[in-house]
């Protein structure tokens, strides 16, 4: 049984089902990665572009190794130092990779939309690694991994995404999913970082942090992206801190212990205390341990090779 959809753009949509089998598969993966040697030949013969016109550092990292340890072959595209620079376009660029035989694509982008139009463009799967503020759906797998794991279960959960939920396509990614799997959620931040149309999506909204801790089993914590935003959506850095960072302080008051999720980069001092992020209760770096696992499951899940060669 393999995924409804030969590319993963995104959690909307996406079945409970589905979800379901991409967690199953990277618990078996995670198993795999514990061994003395953490390799597969399940993507053998496959090749892969991980094609990232944005920065990023754990994303790209675990799709690398993630597609090593499932024995495929990689090549590594940035925007840096490619031909981009001489005014090839975004269409031309893929398509000329392709014609050196790419079976899968990982894009990371700018640009919300831009892997729907990679579909349009060659035959390749594509996977969507965060396209603009559109959706990020590996990190809100790895993140529903997370918990989980931790709880054994999603149904029931309630999970508080907090910070700037405007422009974060994690937040996105994981209101579709946590919501398709049976969980609460609630965002809070300020009313400027609300992204318009935010009742309808079918979660609580809350403008306090304190409200919102008290009413969480867990918190998403949200960099603020000032690479994103326009000016003056708060009044300075330190104020946001006093208003919605999560803070020791803010944490102690809570007669019960709250589970701290980031999907990373975190600004430390600013959305959340740097003690809160190496605290006890964090799940941070679990979060990067589950990506490469979820990263394998679903580049096997799309590969076409289910049910064909040796998975473990
Ligand atoms: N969480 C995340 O997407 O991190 P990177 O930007 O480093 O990939």
């Amino acid at each position: 049984m393999g995924l409804q959809s030969r590319h993963l753009l995104g959690l909307e949509g996406v079945s409970k089902d589905d979800i379901h089998l991409i967690l199953d598969n990277a618990v078996s993966f995670k198993e795999i990665l514990k061994r003395p040697i953490p390799k597969v030949p399940t993507l053998r013969g496959k090749t892969v572009l991980n094609l990232f016109y944005e920065a990023s550092t754990r994303t790209r990292i675990s799709f690398e190794l993630a597609e090593k340890r499932l024995s495929a072959d990689t090549v590594n595209f940035s925007k840096t130092g490619s031909s981009v620079a001489k005014g090839e376009t975004l269409k031309d660029t893929i398509r000329n990779i392709e014609a050196m035989n790419i079976d899968m694509v990982v894009v990371r982008h700018a640009a919300a939309g831009v892997p729907l139009f990679l579909t349009k463009c060659v035959d390749a799967a594509i996977i969507n690694a965060g396209d603009g503020m559109h959706e990020h759906p590996t990190q809100a797998l790895l993140d529903m991994m997370t918990l989980r794991e931790k709880y054994g279960k999603l149904g029931g959960l309630k999970v508080a995404i907090l910070g700037d939920v405007a422009h974060s396509r994690v937040a996105r990614s994981n209101i579709f999913g946590l919501l398709t799997m049976g969980a609460e959620v609630m965002v809070c931040g300020p009313k400027t970082l609300m992204p318009y149309g935010i009742d309808e999506m079918g979660v609580e909204v809350s403008y306090s942090v304190d409200a919102a801790l008290e009413w969480a089993d867990v918190i998403n914590i949200l960099r603020i992206q000032l690479e994103r935003q326009g000016k003056g959506l708060f009044p300075s850095i330190r104020e946001y801190h006093t208003e919605f960072g999560v803070t020791k302080k803010r944490l102690e008051k809570m007669d019960k212990v709250i589970t701290i999720m980031h999907p990373g980069p975190i600004n430390r001092g600013v959305e959340l205390d740097s003690d809160i992020a190496d605290s006890e209760n964090s799940v941070i770096l679990k979060q990067v341990t589950n990506g490469v696992a979820v990263r394998m499951a679903v580049l096997y899940l799309l590969s076409g090779n289910e049910g064909g060669e040796e998975s473990s």
